[in-house]
Parts: C-alpha cells; structure tokens; sequence
C-alpha cells in the first residue's frame, strides 16, 4: 500500500477516527471548471477519455483548484458498453446515444463479458499516470457503472425520466435482465479489479437509475449485483455503492461488503445513521442545488450536514453529481467550509 499525504478518506472508509471528514464533489471532474470546458473545445468526449494525459489533466483540476480530498478518475461509466461492442456516442449538450440497443438472446449473446484489461487498457494508464502525478497528495478513485444502470442505458439507448423501456424488458423478460446484468457484472468485477492494480486506491460504484426500481424490484434487478461486485472487490480496495434513491435499501447495504454507501438529499443524516447503525460509512447527501445558493448560505449548511452526520465514519459529497452551472468560488466554499469544521 502506498503513502498518501492526506488519507482522510481511506481512513473514514475504515471507520479509523479522522481529525475532520474528508470532502470531495461526484461529477468533480469536468462539467463546470473553465479549464474543462476550454479542452472540450478542442477534442470530443472519447477522446478526452481515451488519451490517458487529458484524462490525467482533467482528473487533476479539482484536486488543485478546488482542494477536494480525493481525485476521481475522468472517464464515463458508459464505457463499459462499449467494452462489451456497443456503439456510445456522447452529443455534445444532449448526453449519451446507444444507436442498437439490447432487446433479444441474440443481442446478449453477441455481447463480451472479458478482456476489459485489453479493451480499456487506456483507463488503466490513465490511472497510472494520475497516480504517478498525485505523487500522494491525496487519494485516487476508481469507478464503474451498476448493472442496473447500465442495462437502463443498453435498453433505452438514451437517458430517460422513467427508463420505462428499461423496465419493460426486465418485467416482461426477467429471465433475459438477469443474463444481461449477469454479463456486465462479470466484466465490471475484472475492470474495477483491473483498476485497482493501476492504482485506484477505492472504487466507487454508480447505480444513479436504482431508485426508478420498487423496494422489490431493486432487491431483484441491482442489489444482487451490487453486492457481489462489493464482495469481488472487498480483498483487493474498499468500495462506495451509490444506489441513488434507494434509501430503503440502507440496513441491508450496512451488512454487505461494502466500506461505503452514497446517499442522496431526500433522506436526513439522522435517518441514515439509524438504519446503518454506524456499520458503514456514510457519504453525501448535499443537495447538488444548493451550491448555486449564496456562499454564506453554502457554508451554514454544510456546517449543519457534518453536525448531523457527525464528523466520523463519514465522507461530506453531494447527493448526485455537480451541476454545470455551478460557480468555481461556490464549489471552493463548499470544501472549504468542510476544511474550516470543527464541532
Ligand atoms: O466524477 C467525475 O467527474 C469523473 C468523471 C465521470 C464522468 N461521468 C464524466 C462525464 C463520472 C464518474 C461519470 C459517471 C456517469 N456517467 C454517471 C454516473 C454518475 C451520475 O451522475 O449519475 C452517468 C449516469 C453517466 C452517463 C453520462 N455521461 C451522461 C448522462 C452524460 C451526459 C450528461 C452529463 O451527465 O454530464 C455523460 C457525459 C459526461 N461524462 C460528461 C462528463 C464530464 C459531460 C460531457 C462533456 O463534458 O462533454
């Protein structure tokens, strides 16, 4: 294991006792940095993922300019899909476009569950690389997308409110869902394996479609995959889960694998703890919105939030990720109000 100069957050995701919570922001990377958007200018988003010294670049901003307490690789969860011989395009200003979409055994069975070291070989030096620039300065952390929400995408084949489409085909051919989901948790338990052996000192796993599901749904659509995805990984780095929405899901995601769970804003600190009984680590639940409030406001509000979490066995994030329109002094003050904390 390696040394960081600051490891708040591999501390908090042990439960070891911190001086104060560490801070970073989902989506930190890219979106709303003025230096991410002039590169955006200049090569399209594959190719931003694609060339490990703009991926590194990128991955680098929010660590110097806003002080977050770890780095999160730049790349997308929707490079999976394409691992598997999907075509992803990303339009500019409108999100991802999965022109064929899976709807049959023939489409499932054309899809690749191996070979992610091979294929995304070009994240894994991404990872090298930013690990090597890091130099410890604080961690650096892996991801991928959940099954269920990757299946959303590969059904859909855009983004959607109500992924009803989605949901159609796992309701109307359950048996189907469960090989699809089957094939993409093989290949993301190798790919966040893989990451880990580049350097991601933690993964994270991003289920943002899991609360379209019912309690019962999720329990059979993405937790089973969650949890053996935390399970896979658990020897190798801890892991954050981030089902969004599914709030209900917290006292059984607290006895899993999992070092971590993502909360969103519609649950309270209060409620949440309750549920995990201090057996997991907590991290969230800041409303992406509020950082368009006014800095003053920001930082009462984050004081509030670490006061009801309390400051151990937690990691202060948002509750989705940071939204384009935000201020660069607002996502500072946010950090700095973590930084500034003392109960
Ligand atoms: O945290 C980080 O900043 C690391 C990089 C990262 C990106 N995508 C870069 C990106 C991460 C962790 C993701 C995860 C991701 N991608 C998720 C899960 C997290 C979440 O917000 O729920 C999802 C659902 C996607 C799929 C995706 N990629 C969408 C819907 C879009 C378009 C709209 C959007 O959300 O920004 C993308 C494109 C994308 N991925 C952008 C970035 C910075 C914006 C496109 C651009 O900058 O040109």
């Amino acid at each position: 294991m390696s040394i960081h100069k600051n490891d708040l957050l591999l501390k908090a995701l042990r439960g070891d006792t911190v001086e104060r919570p560490p801070v970073w922001m989902m989506r930190q990377a890219g979106r709303y940095l003025p230096d991410y958007i002039r590169l955006r200018e200049q090569y399209d988003f594959f190719t931003r993922c694609r060339t490990p010294e703009l991926a590194t670049a990128i991955t680098l901003q929010p660590v110097d300019q806003v002080g977050v307490d770890a780095a999160i690789i730049f790349s997308d969860i929707l490079v999976i899909p394409q691992a598997m011989g999907m075509e992803v395009l990303m339009e500019e200003g409108r999100g991802p476009l999965l022109p064929a979409t899976i709807r049959t055994q023939a489409d499932i069975d054309a899809l690749i569950s191996t070979g992610a070291e091979e294929s995304l070989n070009y994240v894994l030096e991404a990872l090298t690389l930013t690990k090597k620039e890091l130099n410890g300065r604080v961690p650096l952390i892996g991801f991928a997308g959940a099954p269920w929400t990757i299946l959303c995408y590969m059904v859909e084949g855009r983004g959607s409110k109500t992924w009803d489409r989605a949901k159609q085909f796992a309701y109307t051919e359950p048996a189907l869902a469960h090989q699809l989901l089957d094939k993409i948790t093989l290949i993301t338990i190798d790919y966040l394996k893989a990451q880990v052996k580049a350097g991601a000192d933690t993964v994270q796993v991003f289920d943002s479609w899991a609360g379209s599901l019912s309690p019962a749904d999720f329990s059979r659509f993405a937790q089973p995959y969650l949890f053996r995805i935390a399970k896979a990984l658990q020897p190798e780095a801890p892991v954050i889960l981030f089902p969004k929405g599914s709030w209900y899901a917290l006292k059984d995601i607290s006895e899993s694998a999992a070092s971590g769970v993502g909360i969103d804003w519609c649950i309270s600190p209060r409620v949440a703890r309750e549920l995990t009984g201090n057996k997991i680590t907590l991290q969230g639940n800041f409303d992406p919105a509020k950082l368009l409030a006014p800095i003053p406001e920001i930082k009462r509000s984050v004081k509030e939030m670490i006061d009801e979490f309390g400051p151990q066995r937690y990691i202060v994030n948002l509750g989705h990720g940071i939204t384009p329109n935000v201020p660069v002094d607002h996502a500072r003050a946010f950090v700095d109000a973590v930084k500034e904390y003392s109960s």
